[in-house]
């Protein structure tokens, strides 16, 4: 088997939406025919925001049921839960010692964080680049599905790897690298309120596990406009957001339909929304059935983490071991 490898983490804060379903989730499904894959649920990365054990523990339990519930696939990739490879921990430790100061204070994502948690610039915050680096790296890593906003942690896992291979004279780590999927994959999924794209934090997502109604309700609220009032005209940003989203959920000829009634000013955007509404639902609604089935099943759900952990920490082991003895933790006795 040699596939390249793949290594992503997830944080398990909230919902998976539909913004992280197409721009990310169904790439994954895909990966995971080429690539060795490792896709773990970043739980040590949490304990930086400090969520109580109850909220970390069913968020780790809910991402897992939805990466599942999507069609990741335990057979087929590694699904591991990171605080069960205690490898990790130690590579992290390591890499420490070969990072500065001055380069993890001007990382944009701690300066982020540090302004938005004043009450809490943790050490760990400090030197979370470090600890996704060791998540990289300790699975030689070759590619990392990024987006824009952790391409400088990516950027700072390739120093840390370079850095160490240079001070060991070694070449232990390769090199990760981004892993960008061409023009066609890259979907940009709009939010509802009118500008931008879908997020968790813009509070304008939909996600797989809402139910019925209130995709329904957060559909229907979308931002619109008075509606066009010339011949053809081009859309505006919110209304074209609508479009975008029915793109991606509907029948083309549905879209059609509502395209040329925009064009001839007979558009009635909230036909269009029920339409909408509906055609999400009928996406949604299996997966939010499969992810309620797995939740249910504990016992599924330990023995994939138990499988996952074990082929992680396999992989894990074999590369510490390696580290260790550049370092000069030689067994004396
Ligand atoms: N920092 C990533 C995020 O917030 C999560 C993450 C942790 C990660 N370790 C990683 C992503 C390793 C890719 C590879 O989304």
């Amino acid at each position: 088997m040699n596939k390249p490898t793949v290594v992503s983490g997830i944080r398990p804060t909230g919902y998976l939406h539909l913004g992280n379903y197409f721009g990310a989730v169904r790439n994954f499904l895909r990966m995971q025919e080429d690539y060795n894959c490792y896709f773990f649920i970043a739980d040590i990365h949490s304990l930086t925001t400090h969520p109580t054990p109850e909220n970390l523990q069913s968020g780790v339990k809910q991402v897992l049921a939805e990466y599942l519930a999507c069609g990741i696939d335990p057979e087929k990739s590694t699904i591991f839960i990171q605080s069960d490879v205690p490898e990790i921990n130690e590579l992290y430790t390591i890499l420490n010692m070969n990072a500065y100061l001055g380069e993890l204070e001007r990382t944009t994502s701690f300066k982020d964080k540090a302004r938005q948690q004043p009450e809490n610039v943790n050490a760990g915050l400090l030197t979370y680049p470090v600890l996704m680096a060791a998540d990289i790296i300790i699975h030689k890593a070759h590619f990392v599905p990024v987006g824009k906003d952790q391409e400088q942690n990516l950027e700072m896992a390739r120093k840390f790897a370079k850095r160490f291979n240079r001070m060991y004279k070694s070449k232990v780590f390769p090199i990760p690298k981004p892993f960008t999927f061409d023009g066609a994959d890259l979907v940009k999924v709009p939010g509802l309120d009118g500008s931008g794209k879908m997020g968790k934090s813009e509070g304008n997502a939909i996600n797989l596990f809402d139910t019925e109604k209130e995709i329904r309700k957060k559909v229907m609220r979308a931002v619109t406009d008075a509606g066009p009032t010339e011949m053809n005209s081009t859309k505006p940003e919110p209304v074209q957001n609508l479009f975008t989203l029915m793109d991606i959920v509907s029948d083309p000829e549905v879209v059609k339909q509502f395209d040329e009634a925009y064009a001839k000013c007979e558009i009635r955007y909230g036909d269009m929304k029920k339409q909408l509404a509906e055609d999400i639902v009928a996406f949604t609604s299996p997966i939010r059935s499969r992810i309620i089935e797995i939740l249910e099943d504990d016992a599924y759900l330990a023995k994939v983490a138990k499988m996952g952990a074990e082929k992680a920490r396999e992989s894990a082991a074999e590369t510490l071991k390696e580290v260790k003895q550049l370092v000069g933790f030689k067994k004396l006795f």
